[in-house]
């Protein structure tokens, strides 16, 4: 009976005008992310910027979005040297410090020369567009990969900007003195991973695309937190982990020099932050906090791995390319099954399942849902901490 009433509502969504069609198949998408949590605290602590993000569009507007941040800014006035490990990579950061003036700007980049090609051909299956009906020509083919190309760099942007505001707040908040330190040189990290792209996109491709909803749900959800843990968790864990796999792919991917430098150095970066993620949410989650509050951190990051996996599906090219030639959910089943993202997929969880395996998020409890998921391959691998930059490079590569 369920599936004859859902055969006829999509019968009659058919017969309405595209336009409207499509807004109300984003409507809902929305409300399949907000109710696909297994956990009913995790989509309550999700909702408010799940309604922010997915239906009022707030990263959309074009005007700046204020957020509130109610952390607590935890000041230590005997300055105690309490951490070896932060420590060592304060001292680190600073060796590993660059000038983003350094790198080779002059480099003259053509989005559409297939020559140099920002994205190689294969990175999406274009050809399979086919069976939608829809037909690229070479020329074509060619700018949608730029295009995608660009939507990455624009969400990498984002992202970095929720970064450096949230090591700001962490290095406020958390109550390590050497990670005080070490988060100084992390803001000034980030500070330069903004400046970056924004230069690479302002300057080599000329456009930038507009913050995906669903990161904006992420970002959103873990600057309104006041806990220090969950922003670290959010950021340093899952959205760096996120980043790492799509600079990973990208950087193995893409045939232009300089973004090929500039992710190098990116990555470099980004390294140290999520070893330093592992190391500070290792003493929290183990001696700070209660079962009940570690239970919650692993259900929240459970149901995060999975909008990350599931909804990070370039939406934003489809209203510019597709709209009026294929549904949402054709080119949600197009993208997720292309090269590429699986490839992405394969480097995210990879990084990002011994990290919250070591961080002490992998309970017994926990992993059936991970195993349902097919994420359990990933449990043996080397978390953040045991791995140096170069090996990280390396793997990447
Ligand atoms: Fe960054
Ligand atoms: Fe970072």
């Amino acid at each position: 009976m369920q599936n004859h009433s859902a055969d006829s509502i999509e019968r009659l969504v058919g017969l309405l005008p595209r336009a409207m069609r499509n807004q109300i198949e984003q409507w809902g998408e929305a409300a399949a992310v907000l109710s696909a949590s297994r956990d009913p605290r995790v989509a309550a602590s999700l909702l408010p910027s799940g309604v922010r993000g997915l239906f009022l569009k707030r990263g959309k507007q074009g005007i700046p979005t204020q957020m509130p941040a109610h952390h607590l800014a935890h000041f230590d006035w005997r300055y105690p040297s309490d951490q070896p490990e932060m420590a060592d990579l304060y001292a680190r950061a600073k060796q590993g410090q660059w000038n983003a003036d350094d790198l080779p700007w002059h480099t003259s980049v053509d989005p559409l020369d297939p020559t140099v090609a920002l994205l190689p051909e294969g990175f999406l299956d274009i050809e399979g567009l086919t069976a939608y009906g829809v037909r690229l020509d070479q020329r074509e083919k060619i700018k949608m990969q730029a295009s995608l190309c660009a939507w990455m760099l624009s969400q990498f942007l984002h992202g970095e900007q929720g970064a450096l505001f949230a090591a700001a707040q962490v290095t406020e908040a958390v109550q390590f003195f050497d990670g005080k330190l070490y988060g100084s040189t992390q803001v000034m990290d980030e500070g330069r991973h903004v400046e970056v792209f924004r230069r690479y996109l302002d300057e080599k491709l000329g456009r930038l695309y507009q913050i995906n909803d669903n990161l904006f749900v992420v970002i959103d959800a873990l600057m309104t937190d006041g806990r220090w843990d969950m922003k670290f968790l959010g950021m340093q864990i899952m959205v760096e982990g996120l980043a790492l796999g799509a600079f990973g792919v990208l950087h193995r991917r893409t045939e232009e020099p300089l973004l090929k430098q500039l992710l190098r150095q990116v990555i470099q970066d980004e390294a140290r932050h999520v070893h330093y993620g592992v190391v500070a949410l290792r003493e929290h989650v183990t001696h700070a906090l209660s079962e009940r509050e570690r239970r919650e951190r692993e259900d929240w990051a459970f149901e995060v791995a999975l909008l990350m996996r599931d909804r990070f599906l370039a939406h934003e090219l489809y209203d510019e390319w597709f709209a009026h030639r294929m549904t949402r959910a054709q080119w949600r089943e197009f993208i997720s099954n292309s090269p590429g993202m699986r490839e992405f997929r394969h480097t995210m969880f990879r990084r990002m399942v011994p990290n919250l395996r070591e961080i002490g998020l992998l309970s017994d409890r926990i992993r059936p849902h991970y195993e349902a998921v097919g994420l359990m391959e990933y449990y043996h691998g080397a978390a953040a901490d045991k791995l140096t930059a170069d090996e990280l490079i390396r793997e990447l590569s």
